[in-house]
């Protein structure tokens, strides 16, 4: 394949699920991918993964991306070994759920932190790069949340409502120096997101059980909608796909269910968008799926 041949790409949150799938997708074109997280001994497993299946070289720095120090050691022992960036994928991050009344407030600063402000400080630093290249591809990693909230997790979604402000924002700012700039929107994705979520809630010591609506959803991990969750192989075929077409779209869309649910969303007036959406904050029917841990 190698359309992506020596090209240097610096993947953020490549230690699981759409960043990692995006690390061995990228390193199949033929990228260098510098793969980063927190989870250092993950990121060597996925490291001898792909250079034992011979698909490719990756570079491995470990860093938290809400680290001033951590973001800068990631662009220079990117730039020290290979002097330049052709492209930068914005994917760490998670989702902090829970009613706006119960999620405490230094849980909400840390989900922007990650998200959005870590986001923006990262991409700060690799712009000079690309501007002295004079080329540039920044693909930032949103959400269909990003259009529409939902009840127990307007926090989360507010983060990815922000980074298609930002997107959009910086794509018309870096068009004249040949940065291009696209914004992934996944619907529900099968990865480690869920679990994550359910973690950050727990570790708080709010009284949701003035939420009944909220605990059921997020115990039982939306096994109810679970069915129709995409796979992370999905999302880095578009990833791939903004860093290699000769003109990168705005966006990009998938699964297939997160095409409808935009459509949807621009259709529909807001009271039946919001009749559909209650439904994720109401005690759960029969599940539909069996799945009931997301890998
Ligand atoms: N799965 C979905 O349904 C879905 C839907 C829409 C959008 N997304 C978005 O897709 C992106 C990837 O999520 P995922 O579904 O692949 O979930 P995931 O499997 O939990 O992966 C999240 C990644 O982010 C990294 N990360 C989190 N906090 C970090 C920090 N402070 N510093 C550095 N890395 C950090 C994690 O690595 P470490 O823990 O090792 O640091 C991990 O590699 C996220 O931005 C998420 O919002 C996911």
């Amino acid at each position: 394949m190698d359309r992506l041949k020596s090209r240097v790409v610096v993947v953020t949150g490549a230690s699981s699920g759409i960043g990692a799938e995006c690390a061995r997708s990228l390193a199949q074109e033929g990228a260098h991918v510098v793969m980063s997280a927190r989870r250092s001994d993950r990121l060597a497993d996925l490291h001898d993964e792909i250079a034992f299946a011979g698909h490719g070289e990756t570079t491995v720095v470990a860093a938290d991306i809400t680290r001033p120090g951590d973001r800068e050691h990631l662009v220079n022992e990117t730039m020290s070994r290979f002097g330049r960036i052709d492209g930068l994928v914005n994917n760490a991050g998670y989702g902090q759920p829970g009613p706006v009344e119960i999620v405490p407030i230094e849980r909400v600063r840390q989900n922007f932190e990650t998200n959005v402000f870590s986001l923006i400080a990262l991409t700060q630093l690799v712009i000079p790069i690309m501007r002295t290249q004079g080329s540039g591809r920044i693909i930032n990693i949103g959400s269909v949340a990003g259009k529409i909230a939902r009840p127990y997790s307007s926090i989360y979604d507010a983060t990815k409502h922000a980074l298609e402000a930002i997107s959009d924002g910086m794509r018309c700012e870096l068009a004249p120096f040949g940065i291009t700039v696209s914004l992934i929107r996944p619907g529900i994705v099968t990865t480690n997101f869920l679990s994550v979520s359910r973690d950050s809630y727990r570790e708080t010591n709010g009284d949701y059980s003035l939420y009944p609506g909220f605990l059921s959803t997020v115990e039982r991990e939306y096994a109810d909608i679970l069915y129709i969750a995409g796979s992370p192989e999905s999302i880095a075929q578009k990833i791939v796909r903004a860093l290699i077409s000769k003109h990168p779209s705005a966006r990009y869309a998938a699964p297939g269910h997160a095409h409808l649910l935009l459509a949807l969303e621009w259709l529909l007036p807001d009271r039946l968008m919001e009749a559909l959406i209650r439904r994720f904050g109401q005690p759960p029917g029969k599940a539909k799926s069996k799945k009931d841990e997301v890998s």
